[in-house]
């Protein structure tokens, strides 16, 4: 992801088209917000990379006929194992933001998780996505500033609007050095509004920060209070996979926030194996990182996810064309996934496993054999 490819010549036929055409279109402090990673980037570039060390075994000559991409999450119907990974001010995309890519992600059976960083308040996202009408899931995230009034109430908001459950963002206390984002400095409209965020925004001063971090505690407490199931996202080690699930959490998130937070993290498709193992299917388990081909959809579902997010991919088609350019987006990765399922001979979500795929670089790893 470091250098855009050239743009296409012809309309956009993969995410890396949207890419590049997107690039030609956002200013420059805009495209180092979005594309930039912590630090170096080894973990940004891994991310994408970490896919593609994965080669699939696929089987021929199967009966292919109702192939069928619907799955469930926590419960709730997937038309296709994809999510839109929250993500803060869309409108330096687009300006319908959040609703546009709300409509696209319903319209496509896309689930939706609206960062708690939109633009847009929360009671006005969740009736474009409507319940019951082929949408796919419609959860809201958090990050726990320390007060627990404010984290409740929001909860208690995103319940009384519709969302199926919230996802607590767990791997940034405090925001990556991105180097990138630093050089190019805050993109224009970053002042406009955000509803969800307390106001006086969080302190600038690290040691405050610090101080109001949350806690497994803090976990435990709302885990405890909040009125839908609880997702962690940002978890990365098997032991806090465990401690999660000790605690009751719904779901976990295997995400290092697309190489945002701290570089030189594993990629999450390294990672993901280890934590399919700590959790054995006592809580739903997604992934998020470099996801940029259904080949790499199928891979995590392979590696134990039950379904992924996709996260600047979505920002590239918000940009390149508001709601129908997500709508592109998404479609173009729900069509590869489904071509994909179809060559390696699958026909059903559930019977994707570890026996499709081959590791390149390491051919001693039992389960896969
Ligand atoms: C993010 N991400 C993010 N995560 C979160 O929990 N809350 C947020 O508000 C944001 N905001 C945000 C803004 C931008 C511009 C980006 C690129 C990312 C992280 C996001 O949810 C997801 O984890 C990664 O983007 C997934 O990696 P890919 O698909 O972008 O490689």
């Amino acid at each position: 992801m470091g250098a855009t490819p050239p743009a296409p010549a012809t309309a956009p036929v993969n995410l890396a088209d949207h890419e590049a055409l997107a690039r030609q279109r956002v200013p420059d402090a805009v495209w180092a917000y979005w594309a930039g990673g912590a630090a170096d980037e080894h973990t940004l570039r891994a991310n994408g990379a970490a896919w593609s060390s994965w080669s699939l075994r696929p089987r021929v000559l199967r009966p292919l006929q109702g192939l069928d991409t619907a799955t469930q999450v926590l419960g709730q119907p997937c038309p296709t194992p994809l999510l839109v990974a929250p993500m803060a001010r869309q409108v330096l995309a687009h300006p319908d933001a959040e609703r546009a890519t709300a409509l696209a992600a319903s319209a496509l059976g896309v689930g939706l998780v609206l960062s708690m960083q939109s633009h847009t308040a929360l009671e006005d996202v969740a009736p474009l996505v409507g319940p019951g009408t082929g949408a796919g899931p419609l959860w809201f995230q958090l990050y726990h500033l320390g007060d627990r009034g404010h984290t409740l109430a929001l909860a208690q908001r995103a319940h009384a609007a519709g969302y199926q459950a919230l996802v607590l963002t767990v791997d940034a206390p405090l925001q990556g050095v991105r180097d990138r984002e630093r050089r190019a400095g805050l993109p224009g409209a970053d002042t406009a509004p955000l509803p969800h965020w307390p106001t006086p925004h969080p302190p600038g001063d690290p040691a405050q920060l610090l101080q109001q971090a949350p806690t497994w505690d803090d976990v435990r407490w709302l885990r405890a209070h909040a009125p839908l199931p609880l997702l962690l996202k940002g978890v990365t080690h098997p032991d806090d996979a465990r401690l999660a699930l000790s605690l009751g959490v719904a779901g976990l998130i295997v995400s290092n926030h697309g190489g945002r937070v701290l570089d030189t993290v594993l990629p999450t498709a390294e990672l993901l194996p280890a934590m399919a193992d700590a959790v054995q299917g006592g809580c739903a388990l997604l992934v998020d990182g470099g996801i940029r081909r259904g080949t790499d959809v199928f891979k995590a579902l392979a590696l134990g996810a039950d379904a992924v997010l996709v996260g600047r991919p979505v920002l590239w088609g918000l940009a390149n064309g508001g709601a129908r350019g997500v709508a592109h987006v998404l479609r173009l990765l729900r069509d590869e996934f489904w071509a994909t399922m179809a060559l390696c001979g699958v026909t059903r979500v559930a019977d994707i496993g570890p026996e499709y795929l081959h590791h390149i670089k390491n051919t001693n790893r039992s389960r896969l054999e």
